[in-house]
């Protein structure tokens, strides 16, 4: 794709860049401005579930934007007066992008610390709202006003907990990914939703395999409304999906009408060699109409995961339904991380922000390189994986059987579980992000945290772990 190309309705294309982030989208062209069409809101309301459709807006926080009323005088939330609060000032000192050998201090100002101490909007602290909004016509091309907006969660588990519960009714079919993210499952589980599992491969989510699950769909059953997948450095399988398969799967949520959960916290540790496809979110601006992607983002991989923030960017209407879940249930995200988020963002402007997010992705590209090195050296002949260009995480098919024709390729639970342990190394069997648990060989194995030498060894481990199952299987078959 060239940079900046128009797309098929018009659109600027998001131009791509091989070792980041893309770059910022060149200016639109006065021909090219206001060209991004967007599905109406009714289109939505069949994509409600019941719940979201019960629950409706809450009587206090729908009031809120009426005290900024000049001359109002408010009488209306329970809010607690500041002045009994203790926390008078808020100061902290971050790595510096540019230079990390320097700390950078940032104030919190005043009014900033204010506004974070006291209630404050559902779907976010408006500076860090803002500032999301810059970030995602950065990195995606999409600008604010263009039918969709964005909400503030506690981490990007939040708010997909949330997308779930707005558009998925018990019983519902819904399309994952598979294997699948293990954090999804009990959403779908805890709905007894039928999840039908899409074939993944080593160029991410197979279109071939959804195209064939939707075009043989029994006409007696609603198809799906939502399809769930992680397109950069899948968390398990390590992959991302290409362009070609994004744009099927784009084409397919047209056709057959359904939202693309599009939950990508890997999105900036991308460090493959190739040019990197650009996201859901932004390839839809070729779609003759925006609106089938919801996007979730997190700030946990490259910030901090503890600080709980991330950002859901999509339909107003379903935004807005996640926003009414967030006002029954937790009322908004903490204010004072919210601010020392938007402080640090708002200090470091985008290219900083791109800066560090690629010094992040580097960092984990090397972690990858020693990782692999220490497969191949002890696991040549008895594991085969695929070589991951985003996230941290490796998924690796245990070779448990010497007889390759053999057709059972082997449980790797049984191995990781009592083997591996008892030799000292832990990893996560593949079953687990099955959402039937079925049988699996695979292992995921994440190598975000160790250091080389115990990377090796705890390879070595494995490999000792895998010897013992083979040579058990053999002196009993
Ligand atoms: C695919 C995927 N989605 C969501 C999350 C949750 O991230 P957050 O910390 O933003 O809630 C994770 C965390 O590991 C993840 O791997």
């Amino acid at each position: 794709m060239a940079n900046g190309s128009a797309g098929q309705n018009g659109v600027t294309q998001v131009p791509s860049h091989s070792d980041g982030i893309p770059a910022a989208l060149p200016a639109k062209t006065s021909a090219q401005k206001n060209v991004v069409k967007y599905l109406p809101s009714e289109y939505y309301q069949s994509f409600l579930s019941l719940v979201a459709k019960e629950r409706k807006p809450s009587p206090i926080r729908s009031l809120f934007p009426l005290e900024a009323t000049p001359g109002l005088i408010s009488l209306l939330a329970g809010k607690p007066n500041a002045t009994t609060f203790p926390l008078t000032s808020l100061q902290f000192t971050a790595r510096s992008p540019t230079d990390p050998s320097q700390d950078i201090s940032i104030k919190v100002t005043d009014e900033q610390l204010a506004e974070a101490l006291q209630y404050g909007a559902t779907s976010g602290n408006p500076s860090l709202v803002n500032w999301v909004y810059g970030l995602q016509e950065f990195s995606h091309g999409r600008k604010k006003g263009e039918g969709w907006r964005i909400s503030i969660g506690s981490g990007s588990q939040d708010l997909i907990y949330k997308a779930v519960n707005a558009m998925v009714n018990p019983g519902d079919s819904v399309l994952v990914e598979s294997p699948v993210y293990a954090g999804v499952i009990p959403m779908f589980q805890t709905l007894h939703c039928d999840q039908i599992e899409v074939a993944t491969d080593s160029n991410g989510i197979s279109s071939a395999s959804l195209r064939e699950i939707l075009e043989s769909w029994p006409s007696s059953k609603p198809k799906p409304k939502v399809l769930y997948t992680v397109p950069y450095g899948c968390n398990p399988t390590g992959m991302t999906a290409t362009l070609e398969r994004r744009k099927e799967v784009l084409a397919l949520s047209r056709e057959h009408d359904f939202i693309i959960l599009e939950d990508d916290p890997y999105y900036y540790l991308y460090y493959g060699d190739a040019a990197r496809p650009p996201s859901y979110f932004a390839l839809e601006l070729e779609e003759p109409e925006a609106g089938r992607v919801l996007r979730f983002d997190s700030l946990s991989k490259i910030l901090s995961a503890g600080i709980r923030i991330g950002f859901v960017s999509g339909p107003d209407v379903l935004v807005q339904a996640m926003d009414s879940h967030t006002a029954t249930a937790n009322l908004q995200v903490s204010g004072l991380t919210q601010i020392l988020t938007s402080s640090l963002l708002n200090q470091w402007g985008y290219e900083a922000f791109k800066i560090h997010t690629e010094s992040v992705s580097s960092f984990y590209r090397k972690k990858r390189d020693v990782f692999e090195g220490a497969l191949k050296r002890h696991l040549d002949g008895l594991a085969e994986w695929s070589t991951p260009e985003a996230g941290m995480f490796v998924w690796f098919k245990l070779l448990l059987s010497s007889n390759a024709s053999s057709s059972d390729e082997g449980d790797s639970e049984a191995i990781i579980k009592t083997k591996a342990f008892e030799k000292g190394v832990l990893a996560l069997p593949g079953t687990v992000f099955l959402p039937n648990g079925r049988k699996t060989a695979y292992v995921r194995a994440s190598f975000s945290l160790l250091e080389e030498g115990d990377v090796d060894e705890a390879v070595r481990r494995l490999r000792e772990a895998i010897l013992e199952a083979r040579s058990e299987a053999l002196s009993t078959s």
